[in-house]
Parts: structure tokens; C-alpha cells; sequence
């Protein structure tokens, strides 16, 4: 029989070097075999629902449309996707997952049960391990902002992406045996090699 691939997930706010990290990883002996893939995408119908939430103005969707779509792309992406990678052995890493809905869908006008109650009836794939990249949304804001022009959820505002860190802390320490905080604040090399020992730990 073959062993369920593990699913790792890699969270953080705005320009927390996610990108920078999975691109390390996919060089990484480790994870040779490993799918890589993302959110909201990750399917062709993910990726379409995908321009819907990251372009136009920040109050294009209200948040509970903005939660829906989110879930629709999910399961679409779980069920052709994440699913078939770990039932056929694969580990998968995926840059966002729902954890970016609890901590930017949680801090607009959702409440917690309803995230969890529609994650649960719809997509029910949790991670088996997340590793959260954590920075001063000062700093990532910053970094974000020399890549591209803002997208949607970037012009949200400081309030907002300083509340967004707080939550995703607040979700690692509700579940320590799950989540891993890595200080992004390092130098790449350092940020890399952190994640890298939480892995081969798990792997
Ligand atoms: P990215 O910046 O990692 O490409 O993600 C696109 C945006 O989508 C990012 O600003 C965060 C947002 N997002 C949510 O608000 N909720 C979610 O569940 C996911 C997966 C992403």
C-alpha cells in the first residue's frame, strides 16, 4: 500500500519571503518528489476564481462572497489537486491555505465558526504541518510594495496587516503541535535553513 504523502503549508502576511522560501525548497533534495502549489489557485478553476479575489478595489466582494469564493477555489483545488498528490504518495507544500482564511477572512465581517464550519463541510484536508513566517507588517508591506503594484488584500492598509500578524500568531499558539514560527526578519539563507530542520524532523 502506498503511504499518504505529508501536507505542509506555508503561511505569513505581505512580503514575509514566501516566495523566496518555496523557491529554496523546490531546490531541496528533500522535497525532489514533493507538489508544489498554491492559494487561492492551484487548479485551472482555482486560478480563475484567483483573479477574482486578488484584483480590483479592496471592497469589491463583501466578506462573506470573499469567503465563498475562497472555499470554492479550495475545494477545487483539494479535490484536483492536493488529494490525488498525497493519496498517490507526494507530499505537497502549498504556499497558503486555510489558515489565510482564518487570519485575513476572520478579521473582516465573518465569524470564526462560520470559517471553520464551511471548511469542515467542504474541503475537511488539514495541513499536517504549517510553517508561518512571521515579520512586522512595517517591513513586509515594504517588501511587498518593491515587487509589484499592491494587489487587492495589499491595500488594505497597516491597521489591517498589523491585526493580520496578530492573528496569525494567535493561530500558532492554538495549535503549537501543528504550527511553527519562523522569524522572517533573517537572512533568507537563515529563514530557509530553519524550515528546512522543522521538516527533516517530519519528513
Ligand atoms: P499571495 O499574496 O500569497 O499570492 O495571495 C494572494 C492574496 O490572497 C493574499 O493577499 C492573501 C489572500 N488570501 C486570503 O485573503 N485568504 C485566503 O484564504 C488565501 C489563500 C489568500
Amino acid at each position: 500500500m502506498t503511504t499518504r504523502g505529508r501536507f505542509i503549508t506555508i503561511e505569513g502576511g505581505e512580503g514575509t519571503g514566501k516566495s523566496t522560501l518555496i523557491t529554496a525548497l523546490r531546490a531541496q533534495r528533500l522535497l525532489a518528489d514533493a507538489v508544489f502549489t498554491r492559494e487561492p489557485g492551484g487548479s485551472a478553476g482555482a486560478e480563475e476564481i484567483r483573479g477574482l479575489l486578488v484584483t480590483g478595489e479592496p471592497d469589491r466582494w463583501d466578506a462573506i462572497t470573499e469567503l465563498l469564493l475562497l472555499n470554492a477555489a479550495r475545494r477545487d483545488h483539494v479535490c484536483r489537486t492536493i488529494e490525488p498528490a498525497l493519496s498517490g504518495g507526494s507530499h505537497v507544500i502549498c504556499d497558503r491555505y486555510v489558515d489565510s482564511t482564518r487570519a485575513y477572512q476572520g478579521l473582516r465581517d465573518v465569524s470564526g465558526d462560520l470559517i471553520e464550519t464551511i471548511h469542515k463541510q467542504t474541503v475537511a484536508v488539514d495541513p499536517d504541518l504549517t510553517i508561518i513566517l512571521d515579520a512586522p507588517a512595517e517591513i513586509g508591506l515594504a517588501r511587498a510594495a518593491t515587487r509589484h503594484g499592491p494587489d487587492r488584500f495589499e491595500r488594505m492598509g497597516i491597521d489591517f496587516h498589523t491585526d493580520l500578524r496578530a492573528a496569525f500568531l494567535r493561530i500558532a499558539s492554538n495549535s503549537p503541535e501543528r504550527c511553527i514560527v519562523v522569524d522572517a526578519t533573517q537572512s533568507p539563507d537563515a529563514v530557509v535553513a530553519a524550515v528546512m530542520s522543522s521538516l527533516e524532523a517530519r519528513l
